[in-house]
């Protein structure tokens, strides 16, 4: 299959491999960059030097095209940019909001710049400001997400801009493909469906739970970092969920004292990061108004403590479950597709299992054109 995407990528299948952090390193990129995919990896939980190192690996691994996914808002972003540019990695995205120079510095370099839009304004935007592709993310997908449905959000960003438009949130087969496709994307991203492989690095344990996750398994929660997060439903999460603002605050300085604790984190070194992130939520919540998936505007009233320190702890609740193997103690971000996902192919068998889906519904679409036979 050949779409604008392939050829922009220069990969076999439109087929990308979401970034998630602490799930999508050199393992699972480059097992999709061999099957056909674009890998990525996610390089917001890694320092520099771990990202130098992880690139060093994913190319050891493939030889095929893959990406660095960056915060363009990380202290280092540039230096971020010079790694990717000196270690010629072809393609950088970014989640969340892109900044001019970093694409302009990227582009001249020859990397191909992918940026992730949860709305049409902000996909005009980049566009505008020269990126090449944009990953369009609906609401049902995973991690922080906007409320517009993908079947309703990539219709309306293909119809507004000239570049690939990949269309991510709720992908899982053939027939999203080919969805995705008839909607006007070049293309689709996956991440629950790739973090549940055999090639993805999560304990089994914590795969077995997304595995046992139903349609209704997943929530939208603000009580972890105070903007919207799709998380798989657990004791815990029900609890943020469920307490009243002043449980909600002791909730969440207990779980922040354990998982402190967990992540070997001084309370000054944790107040630090909390306080950080609190200016940086404000911040992204005043410029982010109203544009969707990462645009659901400034938390009410701000964040508690509670919050803030539960914000700062946000990257040692995603390791507890993804690195440490503890679905009871961390936090899961996980796409609504978790419920209808009950197996872990390895990536080469994911990606030619949705390829010869994909390739039998177009036939299907196809041949009703021809003979007008009426849609099963
Ligand atoms: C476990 C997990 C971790 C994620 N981590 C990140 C991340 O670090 N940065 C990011 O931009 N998006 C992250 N996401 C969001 C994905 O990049 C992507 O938008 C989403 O998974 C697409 O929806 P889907 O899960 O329905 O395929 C994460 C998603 C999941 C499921």
């Amino acid at each position: 299959m050949r779409t604008a995407l392939t050829g922009l990528l220069g990969i076999r299948h439109p087929i990308v491999q979401a970034a998630m952090g602490y799930v999508s390193g050199p393992r699972l990129a480059a097992a999709t960059s061999n099957a056909g995919g674009l890998g990525q990896i996610a390089s917001a939980t890694m320092s520099l030097a771990e990202l130098d190192d992880a690139i060093s690996e994913t190319a050891g691994r493939t030889a095929a095209p893959f990406g660095v996914n960056l915060r363009a808002d990380a202290p280092d972003a540039a230096e971020r940019v010079r790694l990717i540019v000196g270690r010629r990695v072809p393609v950088a995205s970014f989640a969340q909001a892109p900044k001019p120079e970093l694409i302009a510095a990227l582009k001249e370099a020859g990397v191909v710049t992918i940026a992730s839009v949860g709305a049409r304004r902000h996909a005009e935007k980049v566009a505008a400001w020269g990126v090449d592709a944009v990953i369009a993310t609906g609401g049902e997908g995973g991690g922080h997400v906007g409320a517009v449905p993908t079947s309703l959000l990539i219709p309306q960003v293909a119809a507004a801009v000239d570049i690939p438009v990949i269309a991510a949130g709720g992908f899982f087969d053939g027939r999203g493909l080919v969805a995705a496709l008839a909607w006007g994307a070049a293309g689709v991203a996956m991440g629950t469906r790739f973090l549940l492989t055999s090639d993805s690095p999560v304990p089994d344990a914590v795969k077995q739970v997304y595995l046992a996750a139903g349609l209704d398994g997943t929530v939208v929660t603000r009580r972890v970092d105070g903007v919207p997060h799709r998380v798989l439903r657990t004791t815990m999460v029900d609890h943020l969920e469920r307490g009243g603002r002043a449980g909600a605050l002791l909730r969440s300085a207990r779980n922040a004292a354990r998982f402190r604790a967990a992540g070997g984190l001084s309370w000054r070194e944790m107040v630090r990061q909390g306080r950080a992130l609190r200016q940086g939520t404000e911040r992204q919540g005043t410029q982010r108004h109203g544009t969707g998936r990462h645009g659901t505007g400034r938390p009410d009233g701000g964040l508690s403590w509670g919050q803030v320190l539960m914000a700062a702890n946000t990257p040692v609740l995603l390791r507890a479950a993804m690195v440490d193997g503890r679905p009871d103690l961390g936090l899961m971000s996980s796409g609504q597709v978790a419920g209808l996902i009950d197996d872990l192919p390895s990536c080469a068998e994911l990606i030619a299992e949705i390829m010869a889906e994909a390739g039998r519904g177009l036939d299907r679409l196809e041949g009703l054109r021809k003979t007008g036979n009426q849609p099963r």
